[in-house]
């Protein structure tokens, strides 16, 4: 895993989007697996003000979402659909039929899961997935234990993820449940963003990038693939960056 910090958060910003840009003129048709959540929400902001600038587009590439919550209302601010949609989808010019998202309600769970993985498949993996880090090392919806070869399936959320769900709701019907895509297609994926910010991720980050690798700490799993990158600002990175200075000094 590679590790790139910078030293304030309108760098770090700047800097992923401008990645982000370079991977999409590189690859017009680029198939990306994104997160909702907080972390990414400033950055996707900045890849709507590119596309509003000329700089990039959207228009032939492919969105899957990578993960949703249950037992909320469709319309449910909260919902990671939702989420990206408000905050990515409607600054960007991708056609609406080039998103794909999964519906949590459906009556047959098994048969959506089972048709997420196969359009997936179909599209040959993802080319570029962003991920952030949940408190628990978290990728998505994959909680520690997950299975390494795990698919898009249903997944009782642990105690903190359910805790960090009332962030992005505005009642206190918090979900327990969620669908998300598995580790096979996140490590799969050609390449994988761990985006980080803010203090509170600093302590998880480290252990991320010093625990041995396992799915105790579901993020570890990234130091095995050979195309990711873990992007910081100087907060989020500051345990990482403390020891790397130490091995070089
Ligand atoms: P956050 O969530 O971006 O809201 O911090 C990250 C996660 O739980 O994966």
């Amino acid at each position: 895993m590679n590790f790139l910090q910078f030293d304030t958060e309108q760098s770090w910003i700047n800097n992923v989007a401008a990645l982000w840009r370079d991977r999409l003129r590189a690859n017009p048709r680029l198939v990306m697996c994104l997160p909702s959540g907080n972390t990414p929400n400033a950055i996707y902001a900045e890849m709507g003000r590119s596309v509003a600038n000329g700089l990039v587009s959207f228009r032939k590439a492919e969105i899957f979402a990578l993960d949703d919550f249950g037992g909320l209302a469709q319309d449910d601010p909260g919902r990671c659909r939702n989420m990206l949609q408000r905050f990515l989808l409607d600054h960007v010019d991708l056609p609406r039929e080039r998103f794909h998202f999964i519906d949590t309600e459906a009556n047959n769970l098994d048969r959506v899961c089972r048709e997420y993985n196969e359009l997936i498949a179909a599209r040959g993996g993802f080319d570029l997935t962003l991920l952030g880090i949940g408190l628990n090392g978290h990728l998505g919806l994959n909680e520690p234990g997950s299975a390494i070869d795990c698919m898009t399936r249903r997944v009782e959320m642990h105690e903190s993820t359910i805790k960090a769900s009332a962030g992005y709701v505005t009642h206190s019907n918090l979900p327990t449940w969620g669908v998300g895509v598995g580790l096979k297609h996140l490590l799969g994926s050609r390449e994988v963003w761990l985006l980080a910010n803010g203090a509170k991720k600093a302590e998880i980050i480290h252990r991320a990038v010093t625990c041995p690798i396992s799915n105790d700490l579901p993020a570890s799993l990234l130091r095995k693939h050979l195309n990711s990158f873990l992007l910081t600002e100087a907060a989020a990175g500051s345990r990482v960056s403390a020891m790397v200075q130490q091995a070089h000094s």
